[in-house]
């Protein structure tokens, strides 16, 4: 039924690039808009959006009144799409395929009157097409980068990068004899950067590879967008935040957001129970939580995206394993190339009483769960914002994109991490294990994680740099022509 007070709000169309790490901070903003008095009408393309009936059911998708789903094409052939993401083929097919089906779909809701006028799209960073959909319609368009303020600033050097003669890579050698240890020191608001802690995909000798020109063409097309926002907060990333101002004035950082939603949400939880993970996860591991001792467990979770060798998994699992610490593993059913279980009967005997296995589960109430020490993590942004919401420290394994950049931060400036050689060895896993759990090192970093959530709280609440960046947000909202 079509309530009245609905079609007088204004209408934003939310449209995330399909995948975990998109959806998930999309979510959360469209969640904060609709508590303050927008209609979301939120985009999935159609390939995910079944993926979401199959393991959520339909209910999940029901929504609330003002909020609803809608699905456009991703253009990928049905062979393509085996769950684990082709990110360059995506970049390819999205921007036409996903143009021309959000073109139809908004001309759909123009004509539909049970909707109110279409008044802004919030697309994702690099989901730059929709502009054009926004230019035709002459709809105001506003975008959100997912990524970390200092992974947004390394793409935006991509193309100094390029000048510079450090994009393409001379030679495939460079890749391991020292090059990458080149201090990237023209860019004054990354104080210590080297060309290792920049987003990967320069990282190449091929001069046309897709996603480095892609990401090029996203942080420029940009510049034609309302507004900039982003998932992080001023405290955290004030001087790479003075960089990005540069290029982008219209700038919101009011991050973390799974905070500033319970901020918002605390006396609205109807619409916090819309979930959009496309893996299902097992709530059981909180009751597993729960008979262990605090501080006792360590996390470990590599995201959506990243795939492990059977060689790699089998470090981690032995360095684990030694360290005799406890810990729960989320090891996704396309996680390891080949996708073969490659747990060995061995491992599993000598850790049955101390480890958990499972393919998804609830991140955020693992990371609050008071029986959790420390995160193994490829330090993807939300996973890193995560973890300083909760206060755990981390040791990163960063795979690809900006998480190299996110690991740099928190280890180096923020103090929050440890990193492990991307060579995983089991020594080093289980004595950094020991260290994070249970050493002098270990505890500092949980003091800083500590004093980084309650940084965290206090830009999230009413006063603070995010709670007023999302105000001045919602107002450019409702008034932006
Ligand atoms: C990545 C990263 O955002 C980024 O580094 C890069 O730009 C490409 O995309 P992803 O690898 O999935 O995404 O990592 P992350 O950003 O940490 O997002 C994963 C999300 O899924 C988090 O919100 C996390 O809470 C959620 N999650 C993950 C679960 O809810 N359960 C799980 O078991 C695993």
């Amino acid at each position: 039924m079509v309530k009245m007070d609905d079609l007088l709000k204004p209408h934003v169309i939310c449209v995330p690039l399909p995948a975990q790490g998109h959806i998930n901070p999309m979510l959360r903003l469209a969640k904060l808009l609709h508590f303050n008095g927008f209609y979301i009408t939120f985009v999935h393309t159609q390939f995910n959006f079944d993926r979401l009936m199959k393991s959520r059911g339909q209910d999940s998708l029901k929504g609330l009144s003002g909020f609803r789903f809608e699905t456009i094409s991703d253009g990928l052939p049905p062979a393509n799409q085996r769950g684990i993401l082709d990110l360059p083929a995506l970049c390819t097919t999205l921007p036409v395929d996903g143009l021309s089906s959000l073109r139809d779909l908004i001309a759909r809701l123009g004509d539909s009157p049970d909707v109110p006028p279409v008044t802004c799209i919030l697309s994702d960073g690099v989901t730059g097409f929709t502009l054009k959909v926004a230019q035709e319609f002459n709809i105001p368009e506003f975008m959100l980068f997912t990524p970390s303020a200092c992974g947004l600033l390394g793409y935006l050097n991509f193309e100094e990068l390029q000048k510079r003669g450090y994009f393409p890579l001379k030679d495939e050698k460079n890749l391991f004899d020292g090059y990458l240890d080149t201090a990237v020191d023209w860019v004054p608001e990354m104080k210590g950067v080297r060309l290792k802690d920049l987003p990967t995909f320069f990282r190449t000798t091929d001069p046309s590879e897709t996603m480095f020109h892609y990401n090029v063409d996203c942080v420029n097309n940009a510049v034609k967008a309302k507004g900039i926002i982003l998932n992080t907060f001023e405290d955290l990333e004030a001087e790479v935040l003075d960089g990005i101002r540069k290029k982008y004035p219209q700038l919101y950082p009011i991050g973390p957001l799974p905070m500033l939603l319970k901020q918002f949400l605390s006396s609205n939880n109807q619409i916090d129970s819309i979930e959009l993970n496309l893996w299902k996860e097992d709530v059981e591991c909180l009751e597993w939580l729960n008979k262990k001792d605090p501080g006792s467990v360590v996390y470990v979770n590599f995201g959506s995206l990243v795939i492990v060798t059977p060689k790699q998994l089998s470090e981690f699992a032995w360095g684990l394993a030694n360290s005799k610490y406890h810990f729960l593993w989320v090891i996704r059913p396309n996680l390891v190339d080949g996708g073969e279980e490659v747990i060995s009967e061995e491992f599993l005997k000598q850790t049955r009483e101390r480890g958990l296995f499972l393919g998804w589960c609830p991140q955020e109430k693992v990371l609050g769960h008071p029986s959790v020490g420390g995160f193994l993590t490829h330090c993807g942004w939300n996973s890193t914002l995560e973890t300083i919401c909760e206060g755990v420290p981390v040791m990163c394994w960063p795979f690809f994109a900006e998480q190299q950049t996110n690991c740099f931060y928190a280890c180096d400036e923020w103090g929050i991490g440890m990193e492990i050689d991307n060579d995983v060895k089991r020594e080093q896993v289980e004595g950094l294990v020991r260290e994070l759990m249970g050493g002098e090192k270990g505890k500092e970093m949980r003091k800083k994680a500590m004093e980084w959530k309650h940084r965290a709280e206090v830009a999230t609440s009413p006063g603070g740099s995010s709670y007023i960046n999302f105000n001045n947000l919602v107002k450019q909202l409702k008034t932006s022509p």
